[in-house]
């Protein structure tokens, strides 16, 4: 039986049907991307008012190809917390009316165990992977850097996270400021694979601190500084090795602390296996250096189909499903909410 996700956490629109072993039967996104380029940016009360108009549509249709009756769905999941209020309400009020008028359970779930569950998702029956424990994961996105110890589904230790900026938001920021635009992460990815990245020597910040706390604000004012210093030579219009250069090397510094303090990790923990999730995920130069951690010190790793790096409902509908089956539901009360709750993770 499928458990019906719904994500609205931030500017994608996404409804997705996935069964307790992480089988996606459908998932569905509509992306605002152009909606928010003239602005450089998310702008929230654009992204709730776009919730509103496709949702339901986006629902019904889904449900509609797939011949699928409400009564032949096991509940539905939808993402409380963490995120924009103005877009959290509209997927939690929808998921509420839905499980009332079809008398079935529904359950808010933290956006970021959805990113955690990403990486064992498959639209192949017959490729399940196998989820053991324990599990090092790391979530890139653009508003989290965490580095997770996993004791088993539900427990999550906070091992390290940012103490300022995201990965993607300092990659957003510089795309922007060295003129590629929105949307930021993808882009920096295109360009710095055309790039040098030697060319500028971009800090690593708390590279060689003890503990696994990231730090990409002074990655950030750095690049916008380098970018101020080359104005001139960025203004030329044949100036686009110059841009690949920059980001390469700007990529090449924030990804440098992101292997080595999740190296770091595996080799104190010994995990069975490690993932890497979130939309930054998706980034090849980040793929690639994992992939070597991974064989260098033999710890599988599992990293997200692209299409579930990214914000998805097929992760939001795999969380409920684990959680469903677990007895857990949610009731009518349940409020959005902007920040995670304590009782999602644990410090110590
Ligand atoms: O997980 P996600 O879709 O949304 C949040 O929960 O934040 O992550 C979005 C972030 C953005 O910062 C975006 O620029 C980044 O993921 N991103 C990438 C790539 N694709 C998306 N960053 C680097 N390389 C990519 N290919
Ligand atoms: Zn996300």
């Amino acid at each position: 039986m499928f458990v019906l996700g719904i994500e609205t956490s931030c500017d994608d629109t996404a409804v997705a049907l996935v069964d307790k072993n992480g089988f996606v039967l459908d998932s569905r996104r509509w992306t605002m991307d152009k909606d928010h380029i003239p602005f450089g940016g998310i702008i929230p009360e654009r992204a709730s008012r776009n919730h509103l108009d496709l949702l339901v549509p986006m629902i019904d249709k889904m449900l509609l190809d797939h011949k699928l009756k409400p009564s032949s769905l096991r509940g539905i999941s939808v993402t409380n917390r963490p995120g924009l209020l103005g877009s959290l309400i509209v997927g939690l009020v929808t998921a509420k009316t839905l499980a009332l008028s079809w008398n079935m359970p529904f359950i808010g779930v933290n956006h970021l165990e959805g990113h955690l569950l990403s990486a064992w998702l498959s639209e192949d029956q017959e490729l399940k992977k196998e989820m053991s424990f324990p599990q090092i994961s790391l979530i890139v996105s653009g508003g989290h850097t965490h580095l997770l110890y996993i004791k088993e589904f539900g427990s999550y230790k906070v091992l390290g996270k940012t103490r300022d900026d995201a990965i993607g938001e300092a990659l957003d920021k510089f795309s922007n400021i060295v003129g590629l635009g929105f949307p930021g992460g993808p882009k920096v990815d295109e360009e710095s694979q055309k790039g040098n990245p030697k060319a500028f020597n971009f800090p690593r910040p708390m590279l060689r601190d003890s503990n696994y706390d990231f730090s990409f604000s002074g990655l950030k004012a750095a690049g916008a500084r380098k970018v101020e210093e080359l104005k001139e030579e960025l203004s030329n219009e044949l100036s686009i090795n110059l841009v690949q250069d920059l980001c390469a090397s700007y990529l090449t510094a924030g990804v440098d602390v992101l292997v080595s303090k999740t190296k770091k990790s595996l080799m104190e923990y010994r995990p069975k296996v490690f993932s890497v999730v979130g939309g930054v995920s998706a980034n090849s130069l980040l793929r690639n250096e994992m992939k070597k951690i991974s064989s260098e010190l033999s710890i599988p790793l599992l990293i997200p189909d692209l299409k579930y790096c990214t914000d998805n409902a097929a992760m939001i509908a795999y969380a409920g499903a684990l959680r469903i089956k677990k007895g857990e539901v949610s009731d009518l009360g349940l409020k959005p909410k902007a920040r995670s709750l304590p009782k999602d993770f644990s410090y110590e």
